[in-house]
């Protein structure tokens, strides 16, 4: 099934000839003799290109017989993001929640109908920062082995739970990572999600209701939270992730724009379709957030020293910088994960890199392409 097992089937082999080399231990931990003789003997399968738009976006039954619900089994990964989590419970990932990219832009475009130069996006600066490129699989929740033998330190591949890479803080149903728990259904927060679809949706969750819960959960946040920090890169996810679940989560039938809250529970705690549940008519990304970002103007920045102590942070991308995203994720955060990469880590990093740079060329966005490994 997986192109890349044969990694794992080599590494696998040179832990047991290889002294007390643990399959999944981090290469880190090993001089630079020793890495020079192992890491290029990794048998490297360079990823594949991602998959284009689907053949057909009308709405279609997704919650069908070959898709069923499965509880999660002893090692599954879940993680903070409703809609993958869903995908992996149904089936359209792999159900123990280790991903390729391939497999999640694929399964993001069957199960819900996200636009594909969007999705491309999402899923290369989420790999690149959270997966492991030599294996090309990563976590949808937390760490596992089962991603492979990790990159040399400061490079992370943790999944997504990792926090401030794009886990962030102000979710709507996850805790900032500052309170404990970043990535579990939270009822607390759950429930100001149900107070404000009361208050302003007459019991759903719409476009004016993620609004005014967007406000609310920035500043909560800097209220609360001493650590509060909200710049590029999660601040494009926290807005997208406003709108998501009426863009997303509406049965495709269904063209009222309003959200019911027990479907929203579905997917946000019991990771499961609704019944019979439809995906959207056609393709969109994060159609709507104008209506959120006209209503709460808010410039990236963080708690400098303690609970509200906002400052602006002038380095950061703002919602309509989409190329000094692009250019400060590559030169700013990949470089720092990835310092000086070597033989066929770096061929993987570039790689990984084309396909996000070549999300942003199908986006429209007309950024330079940077190179911060050489061509
Ligand atoms: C149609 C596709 C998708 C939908 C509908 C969706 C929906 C959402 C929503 C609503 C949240 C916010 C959860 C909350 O605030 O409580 C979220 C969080 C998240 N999503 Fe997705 N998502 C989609 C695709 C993706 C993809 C492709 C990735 C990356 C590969 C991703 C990664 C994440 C991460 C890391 C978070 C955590 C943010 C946080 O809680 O700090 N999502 N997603
Ligand atoms: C597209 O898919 C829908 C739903 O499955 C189907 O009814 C329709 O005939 C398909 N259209 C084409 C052109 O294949
Ligand atoms: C849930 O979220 C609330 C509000 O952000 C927080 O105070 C609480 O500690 C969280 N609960 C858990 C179990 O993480
Ligand atoms: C996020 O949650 C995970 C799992 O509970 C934890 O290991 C990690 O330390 C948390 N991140 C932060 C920054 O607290
Ligand atoms: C959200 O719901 C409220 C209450 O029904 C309504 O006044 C408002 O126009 C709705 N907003 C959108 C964008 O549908
Ligand atoms: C969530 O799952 C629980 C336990 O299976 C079930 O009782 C409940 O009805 C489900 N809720 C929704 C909204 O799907």
């Amino acid at each position: 099934m997986f192109a890349q097992l044969s990694v794992f089937a080599l590494l696998a082999i040179q832990a047991c000839t290889v002294s007390a080399f643990p399959a999944y231990q981090s290469l880190a931990g090993l001089s630079r003799d020793e890495l020079d003789s192992i890491v290029p003997t990794l048998r490297f399968t360079p990823p594949p290109p991602p998959p284009g738009p689907l053949a057909n976006d009308s709405s279609k039954l997704v919650h069908d017989a070959a898709h069923p619900y499965e509880p999660l089994k002893d090692g599954d990964q879940r993680g903070p993001c409703p809609a993958l989590n869903t995908l992996a419970s149904h089936g359209y990932l792999p159900r123990n929640g280790i991903v390729t990219p391939v497999q999640l832009v694929n399964a993001v475009q069957e199960g819900f109908n996200l636009e594909n130069s969007f999705a491309r996006f999402l899923v290369y600066s989420t790999f690149l920062v959270n997966g492991n490129p030599i294996t090309n699989l990563m976590s949808i929740g937390a760490a596992t082995p089962l991603t492979g033998p990790n990159p040399p330190a400061p490079a992370t591949v943790a999944g997504l739970n990792t926090h401030n890479n794009c886990e962030g803080d102000t979710s709507m149903t996850r805790a900032d990572a500052y309170f404990g728990d970043n990535h579990s259904f939270n009822e607390t927060r759950f429930q100001t999600l149900v107070k404000f679809s009361n208050m302003f949706g007459n019991g759903k969750y719409n476009y004016t209701v993620a609004a005014r819960l967007r406000e609310f959960l920035v500043q909560d946040s800097i209220a609360n939270n001493p650590q509060f920090t909200l710049v590029s890169p999660r601040l494009f996810t926290a807005f997208a992730e406003s709108v998501f679940p009426i863009n997303f989560f509406i049965d495709g039938r269904d063209k009222s724009g309003q959200l019911d809250l027990d479907v929203a529970r579905s997917f946000f705690q019991n990771m499961t379709f609704p019944p019979n549940f439809h995906r959207r008519d056609g393709a969109v990304s994060n159609v709507g957030q104008d209506v959120v970002t006209d209503y709460f103007n808010f410039t990236p920045g963080y708690n400098a020293k303690g609970v509200n102590t906002f400052v602006v942070d002038p380095t950061s991308a703002t919602l309509d910088q989409p190329c000094v995203r692009y250019t400060n994720f590559v030169n700013g955060l990949i470089k720092s994960l990835y310092p000086n990469p070597t033989g066929v880590l770096r061929e993987a990093l570039n790689i990984n890199l084309q396909y996000l740079y070549e999300a942003t060329v199908a986006a429209g966005d007309g950024c330079t392409q940077v190179f911060p490994y050489g061509h």
